[in-house]
């Protein structure tokens, strides 16, 4: 059945120029203000709308996606990351999923590449200087730092942004090393010179600087659990721009605290929005707020990419962005 205009809530303020967009496409509900949905608002979205378009923030678990008198058939995600949403459950009901990948690869691989710089050469703690008046001038052994080039970068997830942190890498002299569940084609493993390791305990053992670039699923919950973040070496760095849920951040807390790893660089956490007040306490880190895909032209083109597939589905074929259960 093709849809004309289909009904269509989002529950984030997007850029102007996708929502004037989708109000000229859509019957669609937009959240002007900006004030994140509770369940009460996303369950009743579901059950009002064709389309929710939903981010990373929206929790859309198997106990709402069960709910009866559901009239969602779409959930057109706006974000690479499904992790907030029970793809199996969506499907159970009969609502498909999509999200919006490739569009934000080169700007979460800058981001990670910065972090990558940032902790080893001490940039936060320096400009923490400027700002808080203490500097005195320049001496041999003022804020020294870990140099990059020659170092060894270890990527735990070699899919599209992992890739391009490693073309990035490569260009501050640093040796490419990767872990992933599949090994990648030996053209594109020369591209970056990398080294593959098929154990991931073997590889965080040898690394100057981790850098995090896996989905958070089931699997990898926690994958850089106490024990494998006591493999790394002390003098190295962890850099996660992927999903915080990934690494255990208390015990990544109690190794930074007895200086048992020399930084750490987070752009995401366990409990976002909330950050452990631990990691204020630490010279050592330096944290973001969720900003790697951050660009203006990185948000517009993910809202092409929510209207792309909306569009598809409202025509009655295959939304190109389609993600499936694992
Ligand atoms: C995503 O799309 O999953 C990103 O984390 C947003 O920055």
């Amino acid at each position: 059945m093709t849809l004309t205009k289909p009904s269509v809530v989002v529950t984030r303020k997007l850029p102007s120029a996708i929502e004037t967009r989708m109000m000229e496409l859509f019957n669609v509900c937009l959240n002007t203000n900006d004030t994140p949905f509770d369940r009460g608002q996303l369950l009743a979205a579901l059950k009002s709308c064709d389309v929710l378009v939903p981010t990373l923030a929206d929790e859309l678990n198997a106990e709402i996606l069960s709910s009866p008198g559901l009239t969602t058939k779409l959930i057109a995600n706006f974000g690479n990351g499904t992790d907030h949403i029970d793809v199996s459950a969506a499907q159970a009901a009969g609502i498909i999923v999509t999200n919006t990948p490739d569009v934000l690869t080169e700007d979460t691989a800058d981001m990670a590449m910065a972090l990558i710089v940032a902790v080893p050469r001490r940039l936060v703690e320096g400009a923490r200087i400027i700002e808080n008046d203490e500097f005195r001038g320049w001496s041999p052994t003022h804020m020294l730092g870990r140099r990059m080039s020659g170092k060894r970068l270890g990527i735990i997830g070699m899919g599209r942004i992992g890739l391009a942190v490693a073309k990035r890498a490569r260009g501050f002299g640093m040796t490419v090393h990767y872990h992933n569940r599949r090994r990648l084609l030996e053209d594109i493993e020369q591209e970056v010179e990398a080294t593959y390791w098929e154990s991931l305990d073997q590889m965080l053992a040898h690394m100057d600087v981790i850098s995090i670039h896996c989905p958070h699923t089931p699997a990898t919950f926690h994958l850089l659990s106490e024990r494998r973040l006591k493999l790394m070496k002390p003098d190295a760095y962890l850099v996660n721009v992927a999903r915080g849920e990934i690494v255990d951040e208390s015990a990544l807390i109690t190794l930074l605290q007895q200086n048992l790893m020399a930084g750490a660089a987070l752009d995401v956490f366990d409990y976002e929005p909330a950050v452990n007040p631990d990691l204020l306490a630490l010279s050592t880190v330096t944290l973001l707020p969720h900003m790697g895909s951050a660009t203006i032209e990185g948000r517009i083109a993910m809202g092409e990419k929510v209207i792309i597939n909306i569009k598809a589905f409202a025509d009655s074929h295959h939304p190109p962005d389609r993600v499936l259960p694992l």
